[in-house]
């Protein structure tokens, strides 16, 4: 290859800002990688590729992060917030297989997923896309999606490439404002944040994408410590790193640590990014830099080779124009995955037992949310980001939580009459007073509240995330009336609503859960199913909390606020269901490191039970959480039924960061903690030592 065609391969281009004419250029030109062109237009270029210069086929990437949603005929499964509900690595495997199905039915190749990034501050406008706030649980999940994506054979036509981003630390942006620069240390990286990342790379992810923000004044893109050292000499990470949109340039104008194009891009290329995107200046750049002798060559051949060793496991050189049958767009066998996810993923969040709802039959449902598909979706769908058109026109198949009661309502003989009574945030005239005449008439009103994109998404960050306060106005007017309100919440992370939990009988959700939420929704609150969802995310009474997830390290002046407790409304881990569940018997054996523990259900209804494990050691070099989940497991069980588990674990298992930033399992006491959530009233303990591990074992 030429030095040109080497520096084209490390730039991605977005066809839809630079249009058609501009992207056959770079296409004759040799570059690596498109996103988010696909169908035709794709396989124009990919013609002028494989026909010009060194012959190289083309890459494309889309953000395709809950399904393919850009494409109007894909199926739009649940967020990530919203699947991690489900505490279910299997199913989200077979949701990312089916999404690979669709992405690849275009002739797409990768995919910008999974985020990895953990959501522990819920002012930051991008918690919906996170599997929540545990870096175990984000990181099962996250290497089942990559699992699901790549499938066993990479070069199948149905494999599209995983990108897990962004890397590092990108949710912990101070202030939760995004982009912004985050002071955690390398320690706490290592410790708390690389763990998904580092499932995710033993599970295959052929890319890796940087975040935008910065740690401790060094951009992401910039980190050499980051990107060469930690991702690709200690996981031995072997496939490319892309940089975040436009990264290379915001060096210069946002960051400020280069002053021109040909320092960021040789910053850039250097701390060890393979592929720019949106970086056109970074072609120009490299190719001076190499040729005066500023950059050396070897460094874009390293980059050139990992881009072309992806572009081979995936079958791109023996099949540039790869494709999956079109007939996977949106079929049959996928709606079905997305009403069985949707309903995984409900959780009862409050029930002072008015759920199932049985003998109501007038039902009042009421509120912005219960009849805009849009609420149910989030963003990255074909009305929102990257191609923003929020009045675009959502398309059917979709079930609003609307319709979903209106349907069964019929099944159970009650009558459903329906207000808006505000917009998501705005008044409508004479809504309130519209709303609350029709819930005199009610047995009980179902209120639909939450969010939009336009109050949360990638950019909308919120430093007030309560309900919006036309909302709160309705929901005040809707209790005066004295009537019974389950609340459904379709929101896009949690908010926080202190309120609604006082004065609701019932409160569920499931965030932005796609096409069959709100029917999902409707099914649980009619007890057509029964609710076993869990909070992967703490909710907190209020924003003044934040960061309130639960697996803190230890204080102990002031641990509550003086106006606020230092717990959460609902804790991470926490879910309801129709029936309930005991916990018993709770052995460990030392030497085996196995726990056994049985789990009854003590309810009149067979339900299912994620069945929770967090351990904390009791002393330890540097300080550790109160406690972190190392397992869980989802049973189901009959009315009186119970089950014995046994979980088996590692000495790494019990493992944390020391001073030295290495991963060490210190010998002493601990305690496991087991149950159905994450709060103290919901776990039964054991303490247990471990010991000096054997001389054979360290001599290992
Ligand atoms: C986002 C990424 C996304 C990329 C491409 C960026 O603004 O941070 O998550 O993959 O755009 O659309």
């Amino acid at each position: 290859m030429t030095l040109e065609q080497k520096a084209a391969q490390l730039v991605q281009i977005p066809y839809a800002q630079i249009g058609r004419e501009k992207s056959e250029e770079w296409a004759r030109r040799g570059v690596g990688s498109f996103l988010h062109v696909f169908g035709e237009d794709a396989k124009h270029l990919q013609k002028i590729a494989i026909e010009s210069g060194a012959k190289i086929p083309l890459l494309f990437g889309i953000d395709a992060v809950h399904g393919h949603c850009l494409n109007r005929k894909a199926t739009i499964f649940p967020t990530q917030l919203s699947m991690a509900c489900a505490f279910d690595p299997e199913l989200i495997k077979r949701v990312a297989q089916a999404a690979a199905k669709e992405i690849s039915a275009d002739g797409l190749h990768q995919t910008f997923s999974p985020v990895l990034c953990l959501g522990r501050d819920i002012r930051w406008g991008r918690v919906d896309e996170t599997f929540g706030e545990d870096p175990y649980l984000a990181g099962i999940l996250g290497a089942a999606m990559v699992e699901g994506y790549q499938g066993e054979d990479n070069a199948a036509d149905t494999s599209v490439i995983a990108c897990a981003k962004h890397y590092i630390g990108y949710g912990e942006a101070t202030g939760a404002r995004d982009s912004y620069d985050t002071s955690i240390t390398y320690r706490k990286i290592k410790d708390t944040f690389l763990p998904p990342f580092e499932k995710a790379v033993k599970a295959g992810c052929a890319s890796v994408m940087t975040a935008y923000g910065s740690i401790d004044g060094t951009p992401c893109t910039a980190d050499k410590k980051l990107l060469k050292e930690i991702l690709k000499e200690q996981l031995g990470f072997d496939g490319f790193v892309v940089t975040d949109w436009q990264n290379v340039s915001h060096l210069i104008g946002e960051q400020c640590v280069a002053e021109n194009a040909k320092e960021a891009s040789r910053l850039a290329l250097e701390s060890g990014n393979d592929m720019m995107m949106n970086a056109p200046e970074f072609y120009v750049a490299i190719i001076d830099l190499v040729r005066s002798g500023e950059a050396d060559e070897k460094l874009l051949d390293e980059a050139v080779e990992r881009i072309l060793t992806v572009k081979m496991r995936f079958g791109l050189f023996d099949n540039p124009f790869r494709q999956a049958d079109e007939k996977y767009l949106g079929c049959e066998e996928h709606l079905e995955l997305n009403k069985e996810i949707a309903r995984e993923s409900t959780v009862l969040l409050k029930n002072d037992g008015i759920l199932p709802l049985t003998g109501k039959n007038k039902i009042l449902v009421v509120g912005p949310s219960a009849d805009d598909i849009r609420c149910n979706y989030g963003d990255w769908t074909y009305f929102s980001h990257p191609l923003p058109d929020y009045d675009t026109q959502p398309v059917r198949p979709y079930v609003t939580l609307l319709e979903g009661v209106q349907e069964l309502a019929k099944k159970h003989d009650c009558s459903v009459q329906y207000v808006k009574g505000c917009e998501i945030n705005g008044e409508i005239a004479g809504g309130i007073k519209q709303a609350v005449k029709a819930a005199k008439k009610a047995d009980v009103i179902v209120f639909a509240c939450g969010d939009n994109i336009l109050l949360a998404a990638e950019g909308c960050d919120r430093a007030d995330v309560r309900l919006p306060k036309p909302q709160r106005e309705l929901f005040t007017a809707l209790c005066n009336t004295g009537k019974s309100i389950v609340t459904a919440l379709i929101c896009t992370k949690p908010l926080c609503i202190p309120e609604i939990d006082e004065h609701s009988a019932a409160v569920l959700t499931n965030f932005n859960s796609g096409m069959f939420g709100g029917r999902a929704l409707a099914e649980a609150i009619f007890g057509e199913i029964n609710p076993s969802g869990k909070l992967p995310i703490s909710f907190p009474y209020h924003v003044g909390q934040q960061p309130c997830y639960y697996n803190q390290l230890p204080g102990w002046h002031c641990r509550s606020y003086v106006d606020m407790p230092e717990t959460s409304l609902y804790s991470f881990g926490h879910g309801l269901s129709y029936t309930s569940f005991a916990y018993s018997d709770i052995l460990f054996d030392e030497k085996t490191l196995t726990l056994k523990v049985s789990v009854k259900n003590t309810g009149k209804r067979e339900g299912a039970e994620t069945v929770q494990v967090y351990f904390r050691d009791l002393a330890s070099s540097v300080m550790t959480p109160v406690k972190r989940l190392i397992a869980f497991r989802k049973v189901q069980l009959k009315a009186g039924d119970s089950q014995e588990l046994t979980f088996t674990f590692t000495r790494d298992d019990f493992s944390f960061v020391n001073a030295n930033e290495e991963r060490v399992t210190e010998p002493g006491e601990f305690e496991l903690m087991v149950g159905g959530s994450s709060a103290d009233s919901d776990l039964i303990k054991k303490k247990f030592t471990i010991g000096m591990a054997p001389k054979s074992w360290t001599d290992q």
